[in-house]
């Protein structure tokens, strides 16, 4: 396996020659935009991954990494209307510099092209990417839904909202090493062993999302921080905050969350002074620990090089000690 600065360069460039001019331009520029924005390109680099511990050649991946991307991007498109983001990547989002039909269209037409990409696997690859492929696109939006839906609930759950990260985020990030393993021709338990790692990564990878999106450095983040406050998202952070605070903060706190202010501020204020003070920011670190450990006990069950092992455990720690 190579270094993950190899598999990213690798993937861009096939990246680049997949985004050409098309028409009618309208649909396909803010495609382009999106695609070609940047992000960490961590799921697509995964894929290219597991295919190269599993004995093949990375280049017979690039579709399967690529689908994985645009559907990624076209997810994102769709979760920034839906969250009324306005910034992705540092840049404006899709439905900001054009409008919300372009969001919705072009994001759309995403979600078709990166079915389309399977169709350059024989008919067995193609069974298996789509059929994995298939699941986990619905249970995104399974998990988007509740995303949505605890908005407006007081009664969410940590086990909810467990559900509701794995769901929207943590089964890509699986699918995305499965499907490295799939193109490989693995073994069904290597298979699903890698699947549950990338799953457990992923859950992760939300933990530090939500962390990030309060905490980060707003001259860097690339999103707009205090976003997921404005938007009362039952988060980690939260759901510890109203569990750890004596009751007049968590009266407070719960108060704050049910109304849709327009002195984004001064709320984002409160509730992050509250996540630090009550204990939620420290419980979260500790969460996103936890699960990156459950990822790594996967790796036991795999008969593949210590080398790569130890390789996807580095990625993995790199992973929880990012900033954007
Ligand atoms: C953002 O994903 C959406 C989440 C699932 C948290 P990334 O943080 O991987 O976004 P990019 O692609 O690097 O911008
Ligand atoms: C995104 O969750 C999950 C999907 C896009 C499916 P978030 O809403 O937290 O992602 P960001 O923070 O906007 O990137
Ligand atoms: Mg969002
Ligand atoms: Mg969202
Ligand atoms: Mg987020």
């Amino acid at each position: 396996m190579q270094q993950v600065s190899f598999y990213q360069e690798a993937f861009v460039s096939y990246l680049n020659r997949f985004t050409g001019k098309r028409e009618p331009e309208s649909l396909y520029n803010p495609i382009n935009y999106i695609l070609k924005l940047g992000g960490k390109r961590l799921r697509p680099v995964l894929t290219l991954m597991t295919s190269e511990i599993f004995d093949c050649d990375y280049k017979e991946a690039l579709d399967a990494a690529l689908s994985i991307e645009i559907f990624h991007n076209f997810s994102l498109v769709h979760d920034d209307i839906m969250d009324d983001a306005p910034l992705r990547r540092g840049k404006e989002t899709v439905h900001e510099k054009w409008d919300l039909n372009t969001g919705i269209l072009s994001g759309d037409a995403m979600l078709i092209m990166a079915y389309q990409l399977f169709e350059n696997y024989n008919p067995e690859t193609f069974q298996a990417l789509a059929k994995l492929f298939s699941k986990t696109a619905l249970e995104v939006c399974e998990g988007q839904q509740f995303d949505i839906d605890f908005e407006t609930r007081d009664d969410v759950t940590v086990l909810e909202y467990l559900k509701m990260i794995e769901y929207k985020t943590a089964v890509l990030v699986g699918a995305a090493m499965k499907m490295g393993a799939i193109v490989a021709k693995a073994g069904e338990k290597d298979q699903n062993i890698i699947y549950e790692f990338g799953k457990n990564l992923g859950i992760a990878f939300q933990l530090q999302d939500d962390y990030l999106d309060v905490f980060g450095d707003p001259e860097t983040f690339g999103k707009q921080v205090g976003g997921d406050i404005i938007e009362n998202k039952k988060t980690y952070l939260y759901l510890k905050a109203v569990e750890f605070s004596a009751s007049n903060k968590k009266t407070e706190l719960q108060h704050l969350y049910s109304l849709n202010t327009t002195d984004h501020s001064e709320k984002i204020k409160t509730a992050k002074h509250i996540f630090v003070s009550s204990g939620a920011a420290e419980a979260t670190q500790k969460k996103i620990e936890s699960y990156t450990e459950k990822a790594f006990l996967e790796l036991e069950k795999l008969d593949i090089s210590k080398e790569n092992k130890l390789k996807l455990m580095a990625f993995g720690k790199q992973l929880m000690s990012r900033n954007v």
